[in-house]
């Protein structure tokens, strides 16, 4: 009998986790069991992280990066062939890689990158980009520049753009470049996920600049975040509920980076913050529109979400949703139309594939080259599990596929 009993718990027990773990992946996905435990430990992480909050002891952005920071620190590696410079660029914290000198005496090639993380974790600093910028450092023999901005809840939108902005404008005078033996007319910049997106947004601002003797050469975009107007594109409707980054995790940190009001959200994720009657909203609808902007095989059989009537008050609230800092594909022709070469890698299991795709055509019809490279079986984040106990396929072949391209086009 108390056999039969505990054989249930355990039954239980065992459904219930397996319940948890259990995530509907399209089958086209590498590695769906690996992936879907780390989904289910990331989603423990941030149920945890939210109790925390509730419990009033902190807030759940900080413990989740403080949880993350512990994992982070798991892979340290360093490299007798790179030298690695904390130090500041304007004030603000930068990682440098330099890679030691060969025999010949010449100028570098250069990448500054910036990290992802939802604007609100990880760290320049932490074994996972340090991990990236080192391989990127040996592998392209490249000054590679890691910059430490602040993060949300500490600061909010624009702060982390501005953080980015600056170190980026202070490395590019000519004196710090010469500093670091860099070829003025090689570097790029680059960044995944919200870092893809102030990579995104720093360099259409560098392009405005009037003052600037250096401009980049490339920018390359891993799975960027690049707007706030439609979180219904198909690839929004397709991956609403996926690994690593759901539709409404997404929305949040949007509203997060902004400081706004997280009672927006529900209304936000059915487009009420864009529907027709939100005037301030108009100016930018055919600017992601992705009936035509998007070619058939992602549109699928979606449907664009497009109220008469929806909560014009968000947009009041919230102004910040439709600055081009913020959201880099809002940004008009002529803008787009000074851009360097772009490279943009896709997810197809990535709510943000869409806009990437986007960003790449708009930046195509203004005139730029650009290099779109999209995975079938992967998912957003993929390229930053590249190590033990998050080695994935995904994540070595992504990184194989972006450095390839720099070093062939940089
Ligand atoms: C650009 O430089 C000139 C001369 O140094 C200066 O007068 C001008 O204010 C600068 N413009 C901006 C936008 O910083
Ligand atoms: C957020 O919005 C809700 C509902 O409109 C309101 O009750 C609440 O006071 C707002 N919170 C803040 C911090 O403004
Ligand atoms: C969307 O806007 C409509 C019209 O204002 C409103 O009736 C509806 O409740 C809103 N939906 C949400 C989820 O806020």
């Amino acid at each position: 009998m108390r056999a039969a009993v505990a054989g249930l718990l355990l039954g239980g027990a065992v459904l219930l986790a397996a319940y948890y773990v259990y995530l509907p992946l399209p089958g086209t996905v590498s590695e769906p069991w690996r992936l879907m435990l780390l989904d289910a430990a990331f989603r423990a992480a941030q149920q945890t992280c939210k109790l925390v909050h509730y419990l009033g002891l902190s807030h759940h952005l900080r413990v989740l990066n403080f949880v993350i920071g512990s994992f982070d620190k798991l892979n340290f590696r360093s490299s007798e062939h790179v030298k690695i410079t904390d130090t500041l660029f304007d004030g603000v914290e930068v990682r440098v890689y330099e890679p030691l000198a060969q025999e010949e005496e010449r100028l570098k090639r250069s990448v500054v990158y910036i990290h992802g993380g939802g604007w609100a974790v990880s760290s320049a600093r932490g074994s996972v980009y340090n991990n990236l910028c080192l391989v990127m450092a040996e592998s392209l023999d490249a000054v590679v520049v890691s910059i430490e901005y602040r993060l949300i809840p500490e600061v909010h939108f624009p702060v982390p753009f501005n953080d980015v902005f600056r170190a980026t404008k202070h490395f590019m005078l000519p004196d710090v470049l010469a500093q670091y033996s860099v070829d003025p007319n090689r570097i790029a910049i680059s960044g995944d996920s919200a870092g893809g997106n102030l990579a995104a947004a720093v360099c259409q601002e560098m392009s405005q600049e009037e003052n600037v003797t250096n401009r980049f050469k490339l920018q390359a975009l891993i799975y960027p975040v690049l707007q706030a107007f439609d979180f219904n594109t198909p690839s929004y409707q397709q991956n609403e509920i996926t690994a690593v980054l759901s539709r409404s995790r997404m929305v949040q940190f949007w509203l997060e980076y902004f400081n706004g009001n997280s009672s927006f959200a529900p209304s936000m994720i059915i487009n009420n913050h864009t529907a027709l009657d939100v005037t301030e909203a108009s100016p930018f609808r055919e600017l992601v529109d992705w009936t035509f902007l998007l070619p058939s095989r992602f549109r699928k059989s979606y449907k664009p979400v497009v109220h008469k009537v929806g909560t014009a008050e968000i947009i009041r609230d919230i102004p910040e949703l439709l600055d081009v800092r913020a959201s880099p594909l809002l940004a008009e022709k002529a803008v787009l139309h000074v851009q360097p070469k772009t490279y943009i890698l896709t997810c197809e299991i990535d709510v943000l594939r869409d806009e990437g795709l986007m960003y790449a055509k708009r930046l195509e019809k203004a005139g730029v080259e650009v290099t779109v490279d999209h995975f079938e079986d992967c998912f957003h984040g993929c390229m930053i599990f590249t190590l033990w106990p998050t080695l994935f396929s995904a994540g070595l072949r992504t990184r194989d596929s972006y450095i390839k391209w720099l070093n062939e086009n940089l």
